[in-house]
């Protein structure tokens, strides 16, 4: 049945075809209009939201909470204040984490560079031991030491989160 309605004479095949030409011509006018129309809204969209994902962040911008700081303090005093002092000047083999000690070689590395390192390097004597969020919550409060400001949200411990974000002392 349906193969026989599309057989006929080769002139009402045209005529059938011409009509129909017409009518997905000025369907895709009308759908062309739409289709700009919308890929300008969601062009909009589509560049807005990389450039907030992709933004370089850095340790100035509020990246940790003061009570995941205030946690790794706790943490700190147990594990590592032994070596590197309460106040993180360092003592002995063990280097600064605070001050210009900790900054001048830990500009322009990302957070994760430092969280892997204590992670996997410390403390010295019991290396491996931390918790990774015990582990990353000492890192935001050697940041809270290094006067990086804390912000309203933790610091999530996400490799892909952490490697997006610099250490910097620069605002
Ligand atoms: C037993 C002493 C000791 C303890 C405890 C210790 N550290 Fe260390 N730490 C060192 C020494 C020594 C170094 C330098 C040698 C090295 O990098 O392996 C170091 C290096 C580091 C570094 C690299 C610093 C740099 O600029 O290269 C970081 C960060 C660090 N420690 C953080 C911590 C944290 C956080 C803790 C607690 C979880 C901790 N350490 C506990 C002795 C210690």
């Amino acid at each position: 049945m349906i193969s026989g309605s599309q057989s006929g004479s080769p002139r009402n095949t045209l005529k059938h075809r011409s009509r129909l030409s017409d009518v997905v011509a000025l369907a895709a006018i009308a759908l062309a209009g739409v289709f700009l129309l919308h890929s300008q809204i969601s062009m909009h969209s589509v560049t807005a939201a990389p450039a907030t994902a992709t933004a370089a962040k850095t340790t100035e911008d509020g990246i940790y909470s003061a009570a995941q700081a205030a946690h790794g303090k706790d943490l700190y005093s147990q594990d590592c204040s032994a070596c590197h002092l309460d106040d993180m000047s360092g003592s002995g083999e063990a280097p600064p984490l605070a001050g210009e000690g900790f900054t001048d070689s830990w500009v322009g590395h990302s957070v994760n560079e430092l969280d892997q390192t204590v992670l996997n390097t410390m403390p010295l004597d019991n290396p491996g031991s931390l918790d990774p969020n015990d582990a990353l919550a000492i890192v935001t409060y050697i940041f809270q030491k290094n006067n990086f400001p804390a912000g309203t949200a933790a610091l999530k411990n996400d490799p892909a989160t952490l490697k997006d974000i610099t250490i910097s002392t620069k605002k």
